[in-house]
């Protein structure tokens, strides 16, 4: 005999929920596992989590429009004869040529010109495009050594040693076959049409002693000029910033697992990976521990977007902020504009991830020439500079409040936590006590 209880709602589980409960069911049907790019979309402790204190009495604030407030940022102090100085501490993260299309990459080099600050090339190495239109540009060395030749070393401005990214920290590169070209398959010397999968370490060290020898090999090769940057994905970041130190990096790059990717397992997205909130500290506290701080400088990474991450993250102690899925979405990914276009993809704008399939209607994450061409580099590029400079000014009338006459000068003291995750994370006061849990060591 059934029963049925007409007092209470069927009730949905919050472990079995809607989503998993597809996953479950597409893994039933395909029996393969989930390709997606983007950053992981868990709700994790993040700066939202953070606020502002500002000045009253006892802090005096900068009046806005009269008083200076700095926003430049040299990168690469310690060792390399040509440090990069940059107007804004918000740089252009590495997007491979291949994940990306080539207007897309001249358009990234035309906003951050307009800007005053660098972007960085990607697993697919250097276009012509890129670097004519960077004036600051940073050439990735990857462990795939994909696009990989030393006459790009010397046309860089800087160089940046990929050890690891925040979205798959231990895990390698994926290109699938449809993105790979007849000019993407030349500049990575792999056969067209192939899907790709990249090495999760690089083949020539098996640790830091090797990392050191690398780090020497390529300050030769390009006589000492270039910063050296080592980007690792937000794992054990104290070890990991004192390792990268004692290889001899000139900047330290941490990407936290809301960093974006062009596509990685999904399970590796949202599974592995400590937030980008839970890493700054610990870093900032490796480099003090050495007395590196500030000669080292250090660039977070890592669901990065607005002027107020950007004073956040800077208060915690980086130097300068790195920005991937933000800069994309101001060139115009995951426009509403193309809605009619997602939905025929089976997705919808804002939830577009499929970067990896080449199909994006915004010409961004594509190789197929025609979408590739639907994205003016001229225009995108503008738009990128105006969301830069909005960032920039953002940032910077936060800091004016807090009486600081450079970004630099915020500090963790600027700041309160909401809940009692990130206050111990971020290592500030809960809002309204003085006090915040773990004060232990990393
Ligand atoms: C489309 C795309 C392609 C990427 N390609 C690379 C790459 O080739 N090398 C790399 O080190 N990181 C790559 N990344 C990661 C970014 O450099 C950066 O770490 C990350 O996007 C920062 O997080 P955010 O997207 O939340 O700003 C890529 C990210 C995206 C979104």
């Amino acid at each position: 005999m059934s029963y049925h209880n007409p007092f209470t709602p069927p009730r949905r589980s919050a472990t079995f929920d809607d989503h998993t409960l597809a996953e479950i069911r597409r893994a039933a049907a395909t029996g393969i596992y989930d390709i997606r790019g983007a950053g992981t979309k868990r709700k994790v402790p993040h700066f939202d989590d953070l606020l502002f204190l500002g000045a009253s009495i006892s802090r005096y604030p900068l009046e806005g429009y009269r008083e200076k407030c700095d926003t430049t940022v040299t990168l690469g102090t310690r060792f390399a004869k040509k440090p990069i100085t940059l107007k804004t501490p918000i740089t252009i993260a590495g997007m491979s040529f291949g994940a990306l299309s080539g207007n897309a990459k001249e358009a990234l080099g035309r906003g951050a010109t307009i800007a005053g600050t660098s972007t960085t090339t990607g697993d697919g190495g250097m276009t012509d495009e890129e670097r004519g239109h960077s004036q600051t540009l940073v050439y990735q060395y990857l462990p795939s050594r994909y696009g990989m030749n030393p006459k790009d070393l010397r046309r860089a401005d800087a160089i940046e040693v990929v050890v690891g990214q925040g979205a798959k920290p231990g895990g390698g590169g994926m290109l699938l076959g449809q993105k790979i070209s007849d000019r993407v398959a030349n500049m990575r010397n792999l056969p067209k049409g192939i899907d790709q999968r990249s090495a999760c370490r690089h083949p020539d060290w098996t640790g830091p002693d090797d990392l050191e020898i690398k780090i020497l090999e390529l300050r030769e090769i390009t006589d000492w000029e270039k910063p050296i940057y080592i980007k690792v994905g937000g794992a054990r970041p104290y070890y990991d910033t004192a390792l990268a130190v004692k290889a001899g990096a000139d900047v330290v790059v941490l990407d936290g697992m809301q960093g974006g990717t062009a596509a990685t397992q999904d399970v590796f997205i949202e599974n592995v990976g400590m937030p980008t909130l839970a890493c700054i500290r610990p870093a900032v506290q490796a480099l003090q521990d050495l007395g590196m701080h500030r000669k080292v400088q250090l660039i977070v990474s890592g669901g990065i977007r607005s002027g107020a991450d950007v004073a956040k993250a800077l208060a915690l102690g980086a130097d300068a902020v790195a920005i991937g899925t933000a800069a994309l979405v101001a060139l115009g990914d995951n426009d509403p504009k193309w809605e009619d276009e997602y939905q025929k993809l089976g997705t919808t704008a804002g939830a577009y991830d499929d970067w990896h399939e080449g199909k994006d209607p915004a010409g961004i994450t594509t190789q197929d020439p025609e979408l590739a061409a639907r994205l003016d580099p001229v225009a995108a590029g503008r738009r990128l500079a105006n969301y830069l400079k909005v960032m920039t000014l953002e940032a910077q009338t936060i800091a004016r409040a807090c009486g600081k006459n450079h970004l630099h000068n915020l500090e963790p003291e600027d700041l309160v936590a909401l809940t009692m995750e990130a206050a111990a994370m971020a290592q500030v006061p809960l809002a309204g006590t003085s006090w915040f849990p773990g004060k232990g060591s990393f």
